[in-house]
This record gives C-alpha cells, structure tokens and sequence, in this order.
C-alpha cells in the first residue's frame, strides 16, 4: 500500500480522492491552507488512523519540501489552487503564485525526496473556448484567463520533471460534479447552483434557451482516476482528460432536479450571455488507453446522490 500526500485535501475533489485511497488501504497526509477547503469535509478521513492533515500554505518556500522529507511520499496528488477563473482575472499575480509557484514547490519536493509519481490537477480551462469538439488532447490550446494559462503552464513545468525520472499525470477535469461543492463560488458549476436553489424551494435560471451541453463527470469518478494515476503499477507520464465523452444538457439536468422537486418552480429563461460556450465535451479515450480509467457514474445517478446527501 502507497503513501499519498494529497495538496488540496480539505476541497470538494481532494477530499474524495483522499476518502477513495483510505478505502483502498493507502495512508494519506493532507495538506490544506483551507482558503476555499473546509476542515468539516475530511470529518470521515480525520476518523481514520491511515490520516493526518496539516494547515500549510504549499505556496510558501519549503512547506511541500518539509512535508515530503518528513512523510516520505510514493505519490504527490497536487489539487491546491485558486480556483476561480474570475479571481486570477481580478489577481493575475496572485493567481501565479498559487497555481505556478505552489506547483514548482511541488515539482522541487518531488525531486529532493525521491517521489515516483506526481498527479496534478490540469483542466479543461487549457483549451479556452474552442468549437472544434469533442475535445481531444491534441486540442489547440488557447486559454482565454490567467487561471487555463497558469494551468497549461504548470503541466510544462511538470511534465518537464518526466525526464528526470518522475512519472507526472496531468489530469484535465471537465465539469466535475457532486456534494461538498460549494454553490457560492463562481467557479462552481451550475450543479451546484442548482442544487442549492431547489434545495432551498427556489426556481433556476436559465440563460439561454437550456440546449446548452457540458461534459459532467461525478467527483467519485475523479477520485478514483486521481488514485488510479497515484497508485497503480506500469503507468507512464502524461496528460489526458478526465471527462465522461457525453454531453447532457441544462435542460437534461434541470429536468432530473424536476422529478426530485415536482413543487419547484418551472426555470425561468433569459437571455444568453455574450461570450457564453454552447457546447462542451470531451474525448475520453486517452484515459482509458493510459490508466484503464473510464467514468462509471452516470449523470442522473451522480446528481440524484447530491440531492439525497447534499
Ligand atoms: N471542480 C472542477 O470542476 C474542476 C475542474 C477543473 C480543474 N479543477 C481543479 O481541481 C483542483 C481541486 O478543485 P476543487 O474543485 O476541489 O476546488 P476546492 O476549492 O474545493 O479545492 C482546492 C483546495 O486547495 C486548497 N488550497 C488552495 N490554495 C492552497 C495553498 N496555497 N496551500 C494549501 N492549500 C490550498 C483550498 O483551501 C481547497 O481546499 C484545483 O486544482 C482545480 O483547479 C477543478
């Protein structure tokens, strides 16, 4: 069994993936500065003996460095970031210490301390918003915010590392889904947003006439890629998309949160928004060829958990 740092630990995905390596028999360290993670969403992990969590900001000089030397990690899943594409707009800066700088900490501490593999959490942010679907890997890449860029960067910097000896899994997430998201960032996803209105007996709206498609993948569906790439044997560098291959649309979905809700409000329509992509979907198969990975949670099953666990 591996021994797995895990940068990010306290957010919605890292908190899963550190769930889904403690039920496989894997001992973890988290590590979290909870700027956007929360301590309640590892209450579960914390019951744990294979499970320790640590306040650090992994930006700083030698924070990773310290925790690797002392942890002796096989693996590091790297998942601290800013998140929000509208924050590394307002802070560019801010933006490249915390998904750049954090990332070459990581790189370096991966070195010093002879880790084998590191998995970082990419995005499909990296491709900006291309029409040429479904998204390959080949993909032309064209961020259109600091956030995709720092992010395409940062999978250089690493897969750089690969010659030196590291095998490096740059993970590409599409529209990650499921509890523990939070619904009041904007970066969320309009799952969540939502969830958190039929919850609260509201109606939704839809920007748009709702045809509107994305690739939605389940958050236990990344987790398990995240310890698959971590964790198992005869995997090489590289980078792939974390994606189902499907496209459901706002409509689809608005109309699984309708049969969980019948009282709810019907959506309300307004216009679309200038600038907003019609179409998303991904190609999955690189995942598949490279980890054995495919997604297993279909869409309705995915949300009607969220709606029942929240
Ligand atoms: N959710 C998605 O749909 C999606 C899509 C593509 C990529 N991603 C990427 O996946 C990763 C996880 O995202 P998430 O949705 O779980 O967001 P999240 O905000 O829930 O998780 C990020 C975690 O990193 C922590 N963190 C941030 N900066 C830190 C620092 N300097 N030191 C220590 N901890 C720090 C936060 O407190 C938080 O717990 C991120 O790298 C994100 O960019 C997410």
């Amino acid at each position: 069994m591996g021994r797995i740092l895990v940068t990010g630990a306290a957010g919605f995905i890292g908190s899963h993936t550190t769930e889904r390596l403690l039920a496989d028999g894997h001992t973890v360290l988290g590590v979290d500065n909870f700027r956007s993670g929360h301590r309640h969403n590892l209450t579960a992990a914390l019951r744990q003996s294979a499970f320790r969590l640590v306040e650090a900001d992994v930006a700083a000089a030698d924070a990773v460095d310290r925790l690797a030397a002392g942890f002796q990690p096989d693996a590091i899943i790297h998942l601290a970031a800013l998140v929000s594409v509208q924050e590394s707009i307002r802070d560019p800066e801010l933006n490249h210490r915390l998904n750049v700088t954090a990332t070459e900490r990581v790189a370096a501490a991966a070195l010093a301390h002879g880790v084998r593999r590191i998995v970082f959490a990419s995005s499909a942010a990296i491709y900006g918003d291309t029409t040429d679907l479904p998204i390959r890997e080949e993909t032309e890449k064209a961020p259109i915010s600091p956030y995709g860029a720092a992010k395409l960067h940062a999978e250089g910097l690493l897969l750089g590392l690969a010659a030196q000896g590291v095998t490096v899994r740059c993970h590409r997430y599409f529209n990650v889904f499921g509890p523990r998201q939070d619904p009041a960032s904007p970066y969320s996803g309009v799952i969540s947003i939502f969830d958190r209105r039929y919850r609260e007996g509201r109606g939704v709206t839809i920007y748009g006439d709702g045809r509107q498609t994305r690739d939605f993948i389940s958050v236990h569906d990344v987790a398990r890629a995240n310890a698959i790439a971590a964790t198992q044997p005869g995997i090489g560098s590289g980078a792939a998309n974390i994606c189902t291959g499907r496209a459901t649309s706002l409509l689809e979905i608005v109309g699984i949160f309708a049969r969980h809700y019948p009282q709810a409000p019907a959506p309300r329509f307004e216009p679309g928004r200038p600038g907003d992509i019609i179409h998303s979907r991904g190609r999955a198969e690189r995942a598949e060829a490279e980890l054995g990975f495919t997604a297993q949670v279909p869409v309705a099953e995915g949300l009607a958990e969220l709606i029942r666990v929240g």
